[in-house]
């Protein structure tokens, strides 16, 4: 058997979309079709057509890979990361390694373009998550979200007098994609996201994923506005799936402005009973703000997990001492990860990566610095859990590595995840 891997050609569209519909429901009930696959490259940036991998049995398309390439906020400031998604093989050809050599070729080719990280989700305790475990992903978080029954949501309404909600519409889209983007900057996670993908998911329809979403009705898409300024927006609607509930998709406000955020939630919660929802769910959002507003919620957890793992150390490094800091310490330290090898010198207030002889050798944990890029873990935790062998205290250790990255809580919006 002549087994071949190769990333897209013109016509490959159609059995791609066979083999998405054989392997996952999802795309079947959605009736995926190779034009509707083709949209999806239009319709997210980072969904590029070289991105989709294939593997050939004797000519026929057995295995397939999408590589979604995103722009992550982590501790490490944004990393270009390849978000792998479609992870499929054919039913008759399963238990061969065949999604296990696909995905470390797309692994392999990423890390080579300087790719620093790779990311997915896929189900906690499944199949899957075996497969990614054995190539070196490590889990970071499980999908939680709030649920709330419609009585208890309408127990927690408060009008905000001073912010209007109202219909979003096309010129608001550059303003939108800022309060997305100043958001942000509190988050990891949190891709970023072009005003051309906000317009294609939130105003030309309504996404609840990169890959799935639901003709956009008048209501859905709103934003709060105070003084002609846009100072948040939501999107939310019924569950395509079940008729009881409604979902938040996503409601963003800019930071501090927990008014706004309240005003949004209070114009969704209404709408939900308008349109005869029983319950309201919305994923879980770390934050004071998010938590004094969704008080009514409780949390449920989804059964999936979001798993990452560093392509190109060196790279992800460069990317660390790229942002603005000032350095006191003149210090170096050899980092390794996995075998690969860099040393990051601190001299006269500048920071470089290099090949420098180092003051300490820290070997990072892979689990631990994984987490700790998505503020799952402290710089504490980090060098607790790796082997530290130091010339100098090791509370100078600890200092740069607080300079260095920034670890702070992690959310990524359903619109946005792959
Ligand atoms: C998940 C999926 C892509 C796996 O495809 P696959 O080609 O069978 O994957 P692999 O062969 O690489 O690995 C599957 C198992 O075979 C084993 N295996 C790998 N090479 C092998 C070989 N040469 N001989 C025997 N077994 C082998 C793996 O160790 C793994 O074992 P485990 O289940 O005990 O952990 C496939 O089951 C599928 O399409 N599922 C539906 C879609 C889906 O859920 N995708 C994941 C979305 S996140």
């Amino acid at each position: 058997m002549a087994e071949n891997i190769r990333t897209y050609r013109p016509g490959d569209e159609e059995s791609i979309a066979s083999l998405l519909r054989k392997c996952f429901e999802t795309y079947s009930s959605y009736g995926l079709d190779s034009s509707k696959w083709l949209e999806l490259a239009k319709l997210n940036e980072g969904f590029k057509l070289e991105g989709a991998y294939l593997l050939e049995v004797d000519g026929k398309l057995v295995s397939h890979v999408q590589v979604v390439e995103k722009k992550l906020r982590t501790s490490a400031g944004f990393l270009e990361t390849a978000g792998i998604a479609n992870v499929s093989t054919d039913p008759e050809y399963r238990g061969k390694g065949h999604a296990s050599r696909l995905l470390s070729k797309a692994m392999e080719d990423y890390k080579r373009r300087g790719f620093p990280l790779t990311a997915l989700f896929t189900g906690y305790a499944s199949g899957p998550q075996r497969i990614y475990r054995r190539l070196g992903y490590v889990d970071i978080c499980l999908d939680e979200w709030w649920i709330a029954p419609l009585w208890d949501a309408q127990g927690s309404i408060r009008e905000v007098r001073w912010i209007e909600v109202r219909e979003a519409e096309e010129r608001d889209i550059q303003r939108i994609t800022r309060v997305y983007e100043t958001s942000g900057n509190f988050y990891t996670g949190w891709p970023v996201r072009s005003e051309s993908e906000c317009r294609e998911k939130m105003f030309a329809r309504t996404a609840y994923h990169s890959f799935f979403y639901l003709p956009r009705s008048p209501g859905d898409f709103v934003v709060a506005e105070e003084g002609g300024e846009v100072v948040g927006y939501a999107m939310a609607a019924k569950i395509p799936w079940d008729p009881e509930g409604f979902g938040i998709a996503e409601l963003v406000a800019l930071p501090g402005r927990v008014d706004a955020l309240q005003a949004l939630f209070t114009y969704v919660v209404k709408r939900a009973s308008e349109k005869g929802a029983r319950y309201l769910r919305a994923p879980r959002v770390p934050g004071a703000e998010y938590t004094r507003v969704f008080s009514s919620f409780r949390a449920q957890m989804g059964g999936g997990v979001f798993m990452s793992e560093v392509l190109n150390f060196r790279a992800l490094l460069e990317n660390a001492v790229a942002r603005e800091t000032a350095f006191l310490d003149e210090l170096a330290l050899r980092l390794k990860y996995r075998g690969e090898v860099a040393t990051v010198s601190v001299r006269e207030g500048r920071v470089k990566v290099g090949e420098d002889s180092a003051d300490a050798v820290v070997d990072l944990d892979p689990e631990t610095f994984n987490r700790f890029l998505f503020g799952y873990s402290s710089a504490e935790e980090l060098l607790l859990n790796s082997t530290v062998k130091a010339d100098v205290p090791a509370k100078r250790v600890l200092n740069l590595f607080k300079e260095l990255f920034s670890p702070k809580p992690m959310h990524i919006w359903l619109v946005d995840r792959w």
